[in-house]
C-alpha cells in the first residue's frame, strides 16, 4: 500500500531517491560469487551519487556493469548495497503531549498525505471540455463592460465575440451560449424579434459557424430579451403570463436558432410543454446581474408564476420527468451552487446528462469577494466549479469558463 510507505521520497522505484552527499561503498566481493571462470580482480565498488540535494536534478546511479546474477549473488552473500537511511522522525514542538497511538483501524489522512496521493485518489475531475461559456452580445462594434459582472462585456457580435470565442478555444473551451442585448425599439409585448432569422442571435450563430465550424453553440430559448415587459412570456392585460401562446413563440424562436446552426436549444423559459432540449430553473435572486447585462428586468412583478419556487425540492422531479418525456437531451439546473441538492437529485434519478448553470449572481459574488480581498478568487472559483461537478453536473455553464480553463491549462494571468 502506497499509504504505508513511511516516506515516499525513498520508494525504491524512483532512481532520483538514491542521492547522497557521499560515496556509497559496497563491501568487497568474495571471488566465488563470480564463478570460477571469472578471473576479474575484486572491486571495491564506489558509487558516486549526485552531490546536489535537489532531487529533480539528481542523476541516476552509475551502472557497474554487473549482470542480474551477479547483483543477486552479491545480495545473497550478504553484500547488500546501501541505500539512504530512513530520515529521522521530525521533531514535535516542545510541549507536545506524549500520548499512546489512538487505536484506529483506519487513518484516512494516509491517503491525503502528499499531492501525489491526493491526486491519485481524487474522485472528481474538471476539464475545460466541461465548460459552456455564456457570452453577451450586442449590435455595437465595441465591447461594453457590464457593471454588475466585472470581467464580462456585451461583446460586439462581429468583433469582440469572435475574438472571445477564439480565446476560449485556445484553452479547450469549445462550447458557448449566446445571450443577446436587443435594442429597445425591437422589443414588443409578443417578442417577435425572437424568431427573426436575421436577428442578432441567428446572425451571430451563422458568423461563428462560418469561422469555427466545430464550435458547439447553445442558445437560450426565452422571450425576456425581446419582451417589452421584460418577462419570459406574453403578458395578458391582467398581468397573467400566457403559457401556450408563449410556447408558440418559443417554438418559432427555437426553429429559427436551429436553422441558423445552433447545436443545442435551451428553453430557459419555464413555460410548460416546450418540446426541446434543456431545463429546470428556479425563481432566483441570483439572476440580478444578468438582467442588468441584458437590460431585461421585468418591468413589473416577478417571475414566480413560471419559475420554480426555491423552497421546492420534489417539484424538481416533476419537471425532470416532464423534460425527459419531451425528449430533452440534457437536464439543466439553475442556479448552481445554492442548488447542489437538486443537481444530485437529478443525477440520481435520471440517466440524462446534467448541466449546472453557475449564474451571474454566483459569479459576481466571487468576483466581488476576490476584489475586496476577502476570499481568494481563483481558488474559490475552482472549488465552486469542482463542487458542481461533484454534485453530479456533467457540464457547467459559467462566466468563469475562460478564466478557469486558463488556470487549468497552467496559464497565470
Ligand atoms: C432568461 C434567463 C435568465 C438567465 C438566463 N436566461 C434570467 C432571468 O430569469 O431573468 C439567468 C442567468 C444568469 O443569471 O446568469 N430566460
Amino acid at each position: 500500500m502506497a499509504s504505508t510507505i513511511p516516506n515516499s521520497q525513498f520508494t525504491i522505484i524512483n532512481p532520483s531517491s538514491f542521492h547522497s552527499r557521499r560515496y556509497v561503498p559496497l563491501r568487497p566481493q568474495p571471488s566465488s560469487i563470480f564463478g570460477l571462470s571469472s578471473r576479474r580482480p575484486l572491486h571495491l565498488f564506489a558509487v558516486r551519487a549526485s552531490d546536489s540535494n535537489n532531487s529533480s536534478h539528481a542523476a541516476p546511479l552509475h551502472k557497474l556493469g554487473l549482470s542480474d546474477a551477479q547483483c543477486e549473488a552479491a545480495v545473497v552473500a550478504g553484500n547488500v548495497p546501501e541505500a539512504p537511511p530512513v530520515p529521522p522522525k521530525p521533531a514535535s514542538p516542545v510541549g507536545t503531549p506524549v500520548v499512546p497511538s489512538l487505536p484506529l483501524n483506519r487513518r484516512p489522512r494516509r491517503n491525503r498525505r502528499t499531492p501525489a496521493l491526493r491526486e491519485a485518489f481524487q474522485e472528481t475531475t474538471i476539464s475545460p471540455a466541461n465548460f459552456v461559456y455564456p457570452l453577451f452580445i450586442h449590435e455595437g462594434e465595441e465591447d461594453t463592460p457590464i457593471g454588475a459582472m466585472p470581467g464580462c462585456y456585451r461583446l460586439g457580435w462581429r468583433h469582440g465575440l469572435v475574438e472571445e470565442v477564439a480565446k476560449a478555444r485556445d484553452v479547450g473551451v469549445n462550447s458557448i451560449v449566446l445571450f443577446p442585448k436587443i435594442p429597445d425599439a425591437l422589443k414588443s409585448p409578443t417578442g417577435d424579434e425572437a424568431y427573426n432569422d436575421n436577428g442578432l442571435v441567428p446572425r451571430s450563430i451563422r458568423l461563428l459557424k462560418d469561422k469555427f465550424p466545430d464550435l458547439v453553440i447553445y442558445t437560450d430559448v426565452a422571450l425576456d430579451p425581446y419582451s417589452s415587459d421584460g418577462h419570459d412570456g406574453i403578458v395578458r392585460e391582467d398581468g397573467v403570463i400566457m403559457n401556450d401562446e408563449t410556447v408558440h413563440q418559443l417554438c418559432k424562436q427555437a426553429v429559427s436558432q436551429a436553422r441558423a446552426g445552433a447545436d443545442v436549444v435551451s428553453p430557459s423559459d419555464m413555460m410548460d410543454d416546450v418540446h426541446l432540449s434543456v431545463t429546470n430553473r428556479y425563481a432566483s435572486s441570483f439572476y440580478g446581474p444578468f438582467r442588468e447585462a441584458l437590460d431585461s428586468n421585468p418591468r413589473f412583478g416577478d417571475k414566480k408564476t413560471y419559475q420554480m419556487n426555491p423552497a421546492n425540492y420534489r417539484e424538481a422531479l416533476t419537471e425532470m420527468r416532464e423534460d425527459e418525456s419531451e425528449g430533452a437531451d440534457i437536464l439543466l439546473v439553475k442556479p448552481g451552487l445554492p442548488y447542489l441538492d437538486i443537481i444530485r437529485l437529478l443525477r440520481d434519478n435520471s440517466p440524462l446528462p446534467i448541466a449546472a448553470y453557475q449564474v451571474s449572481g454566483e459569479y459576481s459574488m466571487i468576483k466581488a469577494g476576490g476584489t475586496l480581498k476577502m476570499i481568494d478568487e481563483e481558488k474559490v472559483m475552482m472549488e465552486s466549479l469542482l463542487c458542481l461537478r461533484r454534485a453530479g453536473a456533467d457540464i457547467i455553464l459559467t462566466y468563469f469558463a475562460l478564466q478557469a480553463a486558463r488556470s487549468l491549462c497552467g496559464e497565470k494571468r
